[in-house]
This record gives structure tokens, C-alpha cells and sequence, in this order.
């Protein structure tokens, strides 16, 4: 904890495939190249800062929010900042209670330990969570039966920045054992644009900027797609041309997949035409929606409503989700002149 650089990364996760290592390699690095989310980072930079001053190690961390938004990153920030290792795990991965002592025995004083998707820890390894996160400390079981005792082993100060994409799954107790929990939200386009451009000059390849800005506004508000269709431009613009991305390219490269002007892909239209088409423009439950369209549930509320909530798209309502004007007119699709006439009722 004592110098400012970040010491070592130990990894649990098995190879990534190619895509992610691209995604890697352009992530940032540190603050200056951690676009936008400002009230997080000042709040997180605060609680840094003041840790560092106590000589204590950071409070418990969440970071919440859609793929893509930038919590994987954020964890590597937070332990270079504040000169510690990292150790990356899952919620999963730690299967049982003794995965979970192995990790935490092992840890340095001011660790950092990003638990991934922490909504899939079991309940045992949960519990034995707690008095870790609250006391530093692991009680540990030892013998069977009638002579069994608890042991109560101390653990060197450390923080756990945890990640979810579904807060709503996060047990009340283990919520509450973080000092600091933050939301990410989606990104602007004029974020995007510029998280783009430094994504490409780390990839050395030229990018004019109206192309910055069409695919800036075809990411859905999202890093991590604004960096795939960067590298399918990229792709593209090397095939057919001399690789610099222009205009032309990036239209072509754009059009062959299946992302529309607003960045919406296949599965965001079958949910939309799914509420409209065959639910009369809702109210209607997403379980309903997800066996209308044949698709996972925990998908539709991780990947698709949120970003339609954003733009406007659908409300949620106490009987389910309702389809907007927005969503019929981009679908092509006339609103109907009763439910206009019900909106503006509700205005009124
Ligand atoms: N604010 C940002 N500024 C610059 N780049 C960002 C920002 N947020 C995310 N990125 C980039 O987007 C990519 C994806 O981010 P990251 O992996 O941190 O997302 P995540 O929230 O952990 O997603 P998931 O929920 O799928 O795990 C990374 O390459 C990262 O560098
Ligand atoms: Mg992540």
C-alpha cells in the first residue's frame, strides 16, 4: 500500500476469448483515461484519498449497472490508485466456503478483491463473508459433530469491490456491508465519441470524426459496444480500403450488422415488437415477453430494458412494461389515437 503504483493482477478467469483481449488491451488505465461517470469518481477519488491519508484499506465497494458501462474497469482503477494488488474472482468461481478462506488467507494488507457478478455467491460463502468484510476476520469450523468448534482467524485489512449487473438479487446483509455503492450509468455519444478515438489511437488506426460520432451513436450508450463496432469498422476499413476509417467504411461496416441508426439489434426489436404486436402495446409482465419471444428472462432486465428505458422506449408501470410513442414510431408502427389520447390525460 505504500507506493503509488499497482502491483500485481492475479487472475482467476480462464483465456479470453479474442474479442475481450481487445477489449483489455484498450482499457483504461487510470483516471485521466476514465471517461465521464463524474460523481463517481469523485466520490470514489475522495475515499481513496482519505484511506490513504488513515493508513487504512478502502471501504467495501459496489459498482452496479449494465454490461459494458465500465465496473471491471473501475476496480482496476481503484486498486492502482491506491497502490494495492488486485485479485480478480467471480461470484461463481467461489464455490465453496474453504475457496473463499484460500483467497482471503492469502491477501496483503490493503488487497484489493474484485468479486465479479457477487449476486451468484452461494449462501454459505456469503455468510462467511460477513465477518470478513465487517471484522477482517474468518470463522472457520473445525471438526464434526458434537466437538466441533469455531475458530476465529484475523485477516489483514483489504477491500472488496464487488460487481453486478442485477443489484436487485443482493441479499440485504451483504448490501449493506458496503461503505460505498455506486450505479453506473450510460454514457453520452460526446463521451463515446471521445473513449472511441483514444481506443483507436492505442490501436494506431486513423478514424475521421464523423465516423466517431455514428458509432458513437450506435453503441447504446455503452463502452464496451462502442469498442466492438469500433474493431469491426477497423476490420472492415482493412479489407476494402487502405485501413484508415472513413465515412464510407464505417456506414458499409455498420449496415452489414445488424444494429440499426439508434443502435438497436435484433433482440431489442423482437422485445419491442413482442410488447407491441402481440400485447397491444402492454401493460404486459416481462415473463410474459420472455415467453412470447422464446428469450431468458434475467436477459431481456440485464441487456435490453435498461438502455429502452433510458431512450424512452418503454415505461415500467405496477402491471409491466408499456411500449412508448418513441417505440412505435421507430418501429414504423401508428400509435394508437386512444392510447395518445390516454397520455395526454395523464398530462393533463
Ligand atoms: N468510462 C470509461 N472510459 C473509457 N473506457 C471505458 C469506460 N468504461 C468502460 N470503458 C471500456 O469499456 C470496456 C468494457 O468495460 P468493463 O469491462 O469495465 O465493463 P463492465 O461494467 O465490467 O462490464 P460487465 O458487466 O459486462 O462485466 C473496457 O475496455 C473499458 O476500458
Ligand atoms: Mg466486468
Amino acid at each position: 500500500m505504500d507506493n503509488n503504483k499497482q502491483k500485481t493482477i492475479i487472475k482467476d478467469e480462464k483465456t479470453e476469448p479474442e474479442e475481450e483481449q481487445l477489449i483489455t488491451s484498450v482499457r483504461a488505465a487510470d483516471w485521466g483515461e476514465f471517461l465521464g461517470q463524474e460523481n463517481i469518481k469523485q466520490s470514489i477519488s475522495v475515499a481513496i484519498q482519505a484511506a490513504k491519508k488513515r493508513k487504512e484499506a478502502l471501504e467495501h465497494v459496489l459498482l452496479y449497472g449494465p454490461p459494458g458501462l465500465g465496473k471491471t474497469t473501475l476496480s482496476h482503477i481503484i486498486a492502482k490508485e491506491m497502490g494495492s494488488n488486485i485479485r480478480v474472482t467471480s461470484g461463481p468461481a467461489i464455490e465453496r466456503a474453504g475457496d473463499l478462506a484460500s483467497i482471503l488467507t492469502n491477501l496483503e494488507k490493503g488487497d484489493v478483491l474484485f468479486i465479479d457478478e457477487i449476486h451468484r455467491l452461494n449462501k454459505v460463502v456469503e455468510e462467511t463473508l460477513y465477518p470478513a468484510m465487517e471484522d477482517y476476520a474468518l470463522d472457520i469450523v473445525v471438526g464434526k459433530g458434537p466437538s466441533a468448534r469455531t475458530l476465529r482467524l484475523d485477516l489483514p485489512p483489504f477491500t472488496i469491490v464487488g460487481a453486478t449487473t442485477r443489484v436487485g438479487l443482493l441479499s440485504a446483509p451483504l448490501r449493506d456491508r458496503f461503505g460505498v455503492i455506486h450505479r453506473l450509468n450510460f454514457y453520452e455519444p460526446k463521451e463515446l465519441q471521445i473513449i472511441i478515438k483514444n481506443a483507436a489511437k492505442k490501436l494506431k488506426v486513423e478514424i475521421d470524426d464523423k465516423s466517431l460520432v455514428i458509432i458513437a451513436l450506435r453503441s447504446r450508450g455503452t463502452p464496451r459496444i462502442a469498442l466492438k463496432l469500433l474493431k469491426r469498422v477497423r476490420d472492415y476499413s482493412q479489407v476494402h480500403g487502405d485501413g484508415i476509417i472513413t465515412l464510407e467504411y464505417t456506414n458499409k461496416a455498420l449496415d452489414m450488422l445488424e444494429v440499426d441508426h439508434m443502435g438497436l439489434d435484433t433482440l431489442d426489436l423482437r422485445y419491442l415488437e413482442a410488447i407491441i404486436k402481440k400485447h397491444s402495446g402492454g401493460p404486459v409482465g416481462v415473463e410474459t415477453i420472455g415467453s412470447t419471444i422464446s428469450e431468458d428472462i434475467g436477459t431481456l432486465e440485464d441487456m435490453v430494458e435498461p438502455y429502452l428505458l433510458q431512450i424512452g422506449f418503454i415505461r415500467r408501470t405496477s402491471r409491466g412494461r408499456v411500449a412508448t410513442q418513441h417505440a412505435y414510431k421507430h418501429l414504423g408502427i401508428i400509435y394508437p389515437a386512444s392510447q395518445e389520447a390516454a397520455d395526454q390525460q395523464k398530462l393533463l
